[in-house]
């Protein structure tokens, strides 16, 4: 096969849901309909119950030992299918940011009687921000939930997208009968309880007036035809391209614990989903037909089993096959690596490749070489934009509880921070050392993970900032003014760019107020040109 085709048969996307939508259980069906698996219960799920530190490291042991949960291929009418998974507990959701980086298109599960829930929310955010083609799938239609209609409006609303079905629901909870495809106009009749396959094809229905649609569906009938008409008046028709520039999210109703609906999803996705787009880069952008390597690090696992050190780095290749034992360019290092056994994941499986292609994840193993955001070129000096660092919201001062280990919690707390588990902030010259997360939960694992894998010990002393932003300027006088001013309120982050810690909302509204000449980043994904004028030498935090 040639790399036109190679590439063309590539789709690779993210599964993201509030808690307890479903992501899993879908998950799971559309692998076994995939032939990845063929048992229910296959797929573990990475929720973590009890919101302990142990609970997450549980799963990620589980993971570890079989990492292939992290990216779960597979064929599917002669296309590659790659599914990343996203953690689900909101305190990870920087990881979950990060992983929709590295896909080209979106599967958002809603709950039908919870509608949209806050973390849904802010993950379409990020989805609109990058544009990235969504498709909705309303599970739990075997619930009684929330009124069809109100749902999508609801959904337009939150979301802040334009939706368009391309099913709909006849009933739901007790009474549900199934869907009617928009799209294909067909009507699929429910059959609970299946944890099988269901081989029913949808019945073609060429008038919805007819009597055939009585037959099926009985007293529905009418009210299905009345919910079309209204649809069919109300929204524009569906248009692939608006899906495809992330204007347009369609919406599919089923049941993914049935098996209902589920085929559905999976074959409009294969019919609609993009595959492997551009992707921007520093200098310019990269297309997928350019025939040179190039990929980023989007993600790091740690193998947790403290007799192998080695970790993950999971590479999303942007343009260009990848081939075993070749060497490549790291931009960042400005060296050269070979890689021997690279990996690909087939479902359960972790299967050692020769070649991999754009659109494709593979799992590289890594003895310290990797941080999340690097790049892998052929020798050209690239770095791929968004994969940025959110700012934190939680802040801590890590406090050595055991002096005799001093090394090993510097070690421990950089690798984490090179994995992206939290952002660590340093003053006084690197002696004070600030971690800042997303969630309280990662402030546990952190501590766990250094006394389990570096053998450290540390306490967390809370601080009082409610957000860290990046700062920039083109005014030499104005920035060093500013830095002298909030001297206590300055760190540096791991790559040396300047930080300001905000006290308050307040605090913030007011430096940034009255200071015109200095830019303020909330995300670390800021214009390196203007950190050219960085008057601050570390003297600042002595
Ligand atoms: P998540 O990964 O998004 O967190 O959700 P997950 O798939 O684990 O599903 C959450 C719960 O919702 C599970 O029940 C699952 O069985 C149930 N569920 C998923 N799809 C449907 C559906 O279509 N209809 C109904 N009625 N329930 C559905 P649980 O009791 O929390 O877990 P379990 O004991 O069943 O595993």
């Amino acid at each position: 096969m040639d790399y036109m085709e190679e590439l063309q048969k590539r789709r690779t996307f993210a599964i993201i849901s509030h808690p307890d939508a479903g992501k899993t259980t879908l998950t799971e069906k559309l692998l076994l309909f995939g032939g990845a698996i063929h048992v229910a219960g296959a797929v573990k799920s990475n929720k973590i119950k009890r919101d302990t530190a142990s609970d997450f490291m549980e799963i990620e042991r589980q993971r570890g030992i079989s990492v292939a949960t992290s990216v779960m291929g597979f064929d599917y009418q002669g296309l590659r299918i790659n599914l990343l998974d996203t953690p689900g507990h909101k305190d990870f959701a920087e990881d979950t940011y990060r992983t929709l980086t590295a896909v080209d298109s979106v599967i958002l599960v809603i709950d039908c009687v919870k509608g949209v829930e806050a973390q849904t929310e802010r993950l379409m955010e990020v989805c609109r921000m990058r544009k990235t083609p969504v498709i909705i799938f309303v599970n739990k239609m075997d619930r009684e939930g929330k009124n069809p209609f109100d749902l999508i409006n609801e959904l337009e609303e939150k979301l802040n997208i334009t939706v368009r079905p391309l099913s709909w629901p006849v009933s739901m909870g007790m009474s549900f009968r199934g869907v009617y495809n928009l799209y294909n106009r067909s009507i699929y009749l429910f059959n609970p309880g299946g944890n099988t396959l269901p081989e029913d094809e949808g019945l073609a229905i060429d008038d919805l007036n007819g009597p055939l649609v009585d037959k099926l569906l009985g007293d529905h009938a009418s009210q299905l035809r009345d919910d079309a008409a209204l649809i069919e008046g109300v929204c524009d028709p569906f248009e692939q391209k608006e899906y495809l520039d992330g204007n347009v999210a369609p919406v599919f109703f089923g049941s993914a614990i049935n098996n209902f609906g589920v085929r559905e999803l999976l074959d409009t996705f294969t019919a609609i989903a993009p595959g492997p787009g551009a992707r921007p880069a520093d200098s310019r952008v990269v297309d997928p037909h350019e025939n040179k390597l190039s990929g980023f690090v989007f993600k790091i696992h740690a193998n947790l089993d403290p007799r192998h050190r080695d970790r993950i780095a999971f590479l999303r290749i942007c343009s260009g096959k990848f081939e075993r034992n070749k060497f490549y360019h790291h931009v960042r290092l400005g060296k050269t690596l070979r890689f021997r056994s690279p990996a690909s994941f087939m479902a359960q499986e972790k299967v050692l490749i020769e070649e991999a292609y754009p659109g494709d994840v593979i799992g590289l193993y890594d003895t310290g070489n990797f941080k999340i955001g690097d790049t892998l070129t052929e020798g050209e000096r690239i770095i791929f934009h968004g994969i940025p660092s959110f700012s934190p919201e939680i802040f801590k001062e890590v406090v050595n509880t055991d002096p005799a280990k001093a090394k090993q919690l510097a070690k421990g707390i950089e690798q984490l921070s090179d994995e992206g588990v939290a952002q660590l902030f340093t003053q006084n010259q690197g002696n004070r050392k600030i971690i800042g997360t997303v969630g309280e939960l990662q402030f546990e694992v952190i501590q766990y993970r250094l006394l389990h894998e570096y053998g450290a010990s540390c306490r967390f002393s809370p601080l009082e900032f409610f957000k860290a932003c990046w700062i920039t300027s083109d005014d030499k006088q104005k920035m060093e003014a500013f830095c002298r001013y909030k001297t206590d309120y300055l760190a540096r982050d791991k790559d040396a760019n300047l930080v300001f810690f905000a006290g308050s909302q307040w605090d913030l509204k007011y430096a940034m107020e009255e200071n015109p000449g200095i830019d303020f980043h909330f995300t670390s994904e800021f214009k390196t040109a203007a950190v050219n004028c960085d008057p601050i030498s570390e003297r600042v935090f002595s």
